[in-house]
């Protein structure tokens, strides 16, 4: 098969990428190395991929030839408050309307990556897909206004979406502003982490190869929207002594107030993605924290 990634020199495109190039699919990654974090880790991430540089928020788009489109490029993280937030509905919300309407122009499916803050502060948990979204970040919002495009542009032009709802991936090669990078990377250099809050919120945390053989079914079945979150809900204090122990070493960390944006708790209910596409999460916290903390040890 042909396949587009978008945000391939992203975190979970790239790993995304290497994954279809190793089923041996024609895979061209999209990114535009944007500099809200390191694009030298970008260029890293894209390495050994096909990834060419274009704008989707301007730049002409045609998918014509493939046989579909992976859409994970985006500005990610939820504290999102302030004036990046015109970033925000560029990258996210004009990227992604650009996309569907070349996606409908070229009739190839996109899978779409939103996630878990489109839910806020959820009613319930473990959170179903029909629970009422309220997204508590701009993030977030802009989510889910993709998702409704989404929805809007199958129900006017028929286009074959499916949108992925990730729960807080990890692994190497992790943003460096996750919490996880940057746990592990103080642990490694000694240097003090912010922890934002109690420690008590928890999340759902997803390994990414978990993440990537989700998003590689929902390419191949599945319709609408679908929760992807790891099995094993924890805390942030609880996920900080499993790399201590990991790592056999101490974090240094320092507390700061809770930060706008943050939920108190995400927990996935993944039933509906496991009897669509039989997916189901297969790495623990342990196991994928330590090979994150490999990667990190052995980078730099
Ligand atoms: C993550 C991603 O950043 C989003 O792009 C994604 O959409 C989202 O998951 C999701 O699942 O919807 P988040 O859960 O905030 O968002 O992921 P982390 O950055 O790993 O944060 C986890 C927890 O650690 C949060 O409670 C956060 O407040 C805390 N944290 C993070 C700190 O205490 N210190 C930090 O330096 C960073």
């Amino acid at each position: 098969m042909r396949y587009v990634v978008t945000g391939a020199a992203g975190f979970i495109g790239s790993h995304l990428g290497e994954a279809l190039a190793a089923a041996g699919h024609e895979t061209t990654g999209i990114d535009c190395f944007t500099d809200y974090y390191d694009p030298a880790l970008k260029e890293e991430n894209a390495q050994g991929l096909d990834v060419r540089r274009l704008d989707l928020s301007a730049d002409e788009l045609d998918f014509s030839g493939f046989d579909g489109v992976f859409h994970l490029a985006g500005r990610p993280g939820v504290r999102s408050f302030g004036p990046v937030f015109g970033d925000y509905l560029r990258r996210n919300v004009l990227a992604t309307q650009r996309v569907f309407e070349a996606a409908v122009a070229a009739g190839v499916r996109v899978v779409f990556a939103s996630s878990s803050s489109i839910y806020g502060d959820a009613e319930r948990h473990p959170t179903p897909e029909e629970t009422e979204p309220q997204p508590v970040s701009p993030y977030g919002i802009t989510k889910l206004a993709c998702e409704h495009l989404g929805r809007a542009y199958a129900r006017g032009f028929r286009l074959d979406v499916v949108s992925l709802r990730y729960f807080t991936v990890y692994g190497p090669r992790q943003r460096p502003d996750m919490a996880f990078a940057r746990i592990l990377r103080a642990l490694h250099d000694a240097s003090p982490f912010e922890l934002y809050g109690d420690g008590k919120q928890s999340r759902s945390f997803t390994f990414v190869s978990d993440a990537v053989a989700a998003t590689v079914s929902a390419m191949e079945g599945g319709t609408g929207v679908y929760n992807v979150g790891g099995g094993a809900e924890a805390t942030m204090l609880e996920a900080i002594s499993t790399a201590e122990r990991i790592s056999g070493r101490t974090l240094d960390v320092r507390r700061l107030a809770a930060a706008a944006g943050d939920v108190r708790r995400t927990a996935a209910e993944t039933s509906r993605i496991r009897a669509d596409l039989g997916w189901k999460a297969r790495v623990g916290l342990e196991e994928g924290l330590q090979a994150q903390w490999e990667w990190v040890a052995g980078s730099r």
